[in-house]
């Protein structure tokens, strides 16, 4: 027997070996890539096929690359509602008219974190983004930007705003079929779900980040709640206390904590303590970005905002009024508060005053040193045990710096 001769016997252990591998290669592929069933839901129309996903170009136009996912997500839709859904195509038309008009048009920021953070966290694992992995991200994006549009939608109706991001608010572009949005605003939040469904139905995390995406609604909407029934609140109720439950939930959840949950969630992280480090860091800085866009509502232009702030005229437990109200304000400037705060119309002499009242009170003084105190703030955690948790888990810093940087002294 030479060498590196093989007996036949062994030749065939070898391939038998080879084959019984390739064997549980296939079956754990054909168990991944299998799409679960929903007998109940399924129908007897088939769903129409997801459309390839477009070339994400990442460093060159990372913009662009994420807008085209928000296109493919509604031609997707839009195929699928008069195949699976009998929508005629009238009404398909309205749906990718709405769609066109209310999850565009944003800064975008909250959607294109998602993106960030997931290709930060892969570049600490050793990984480069594949265009999939891009592409799917950018679908968590997305749903958090969608999210975000079928709140503004309502937001806007239930606080009776004008402009948002620069044009009519939904409701009131429709004019005397004002109330169709109340319906669009459902539908948008049900298309977030069927655009996580298309495209993670059968990803290992699927449910970790359908369980995000309600919790963190749950979270909004109970913001919200407490966020209107300031309404029917005494302005001696609207306290700094209160505020800072309210824009917890209403704003720090889904704009900062839920960007960075769904790009960990998709990595693979499933260490809890890192998930309540990012948590605690996120939402100190949403708490701090709402402040902002209190300050904002009052002292920014239209230009800079988009829209036109209605915060005093609503009666709304404002950074700049709790603070007024609560710790600033002498005897008369309170009366003079409670006389026409929440009982004045917008661009009204008594709006007016409140502003020159706040001017007088010092609070853009005051709101320059809280912005500078939070920035601080958060810097200082990348030093404390959040940041040495996160670094355990593979979250970098530089993901909550990113972050930071682009709501820091924003003008709109
Ligand atoms: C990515 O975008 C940049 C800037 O627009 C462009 O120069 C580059 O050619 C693009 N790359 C690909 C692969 O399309």
């Amino acid at each position: 027997m030479s060498a590196n001769g093989m007996s036949n016997a062994s030749v065939s252990v070898i391939a038998a070996g080879a084959f019984a591998v390739g064997g549980l290669f296939t079956a754990a592929f054909m168990r991944k890539k299998q799409p679960p069933s929903f007998p109940a839901t399924q129908g007897t129309k088939n769903a129409t096929p997801a459309i390839a996903y477009p070339k994400y170009n990442y460093t060159g136009d990372p913009k662009g690359s994420f807008m085209a996912v928000c296109d493919m997500l509604i031609d997707e839709i839009c195929a699928e509602l008069p195949v699976k859904y009998d929508l005629p195509a009238k009404e398909t038309q309205w749906v990718k008219d709405m769609l066109e008009y209310n999850v565009k048009g944003g800064k975008m920021n909250r959607g294109l974190m998602v993106v960030d953070a997931g290709v930060a966290i892969l570049a600490s694992q050793g990984k480069t983004p594949t265009n999939e992995e891009l592409s799917q991200l950018a679908v968590l994006g997305w749903a958090i930007e969608w999210l975000q549009a079928w709140l503004l939608v309502a937001d806007d109706i239930m606080d009776s705003s004008v402009t948002r991001r620069g044009q009519p608010c939904w409701y009131k572009k429709l004019e005397q079929i004002w109330y169709i949005a109340i319906n669009d605003a459902f539908t948008i939040e049900a298309f977030v779900y069927k655009m996580m469904k298309r495209h993670f139905m059968t990803h290992p995390q699927y449910i970790q980040l359908m369980d995000l995406m309600l919790e963190s609604t749950l979270q909004t909407e109970m913001g919200q709640l407490s966020d209107t029934l300031c309404d029917v609140l005494g302005l001696k109720d609207l306290t700094p206390e209160r505020w800072e439950l309210i824009v917890t939930y209403k704003t720090s959840f889904y704009s900062f904590y839920l960007s960075v949950a769904f790009a960990m969630t998709f990595c693979n992280i499933k260490d809890k303590a890192a998930f309540d480090a990012a948590r605690e860091i996120l939402v100190t800085m949403g708490v701090y970005f709402q402040a902002q866009d209190d300050y904002l509502d009052c002292f920014g232009t239209p230009e800079q905002i988009g829209k036109i702030g209605t915060d005093i005229a609503d009666k709304k437990c404002g950074w700049l009024f709790t603070k007024a109200y609560h710790q600033l304000a002498n005897d008369d400037q309170k009366a003079f508060l409670d006389k026409h705060y929440g009982n004045c119309k917008v661009g009204s002499d008594e709006e007016k005053a409140i502003k020159k009242l706040y001017a007088d009170l010092g609070l853009p003084q005051l709101y320059a040193e809280y912005e500078q105190a939070s920035y601080d703030k958060i810097m200082s955690m990348k030093g404390s045990k959040e940041g040495a948790v996160l670094a355990k888990a593979g979250v970098p810093w530089e993901v909550f710096e990113m972050f930071l940087q682009k709501v820091y002294k924003r003008s709109k």
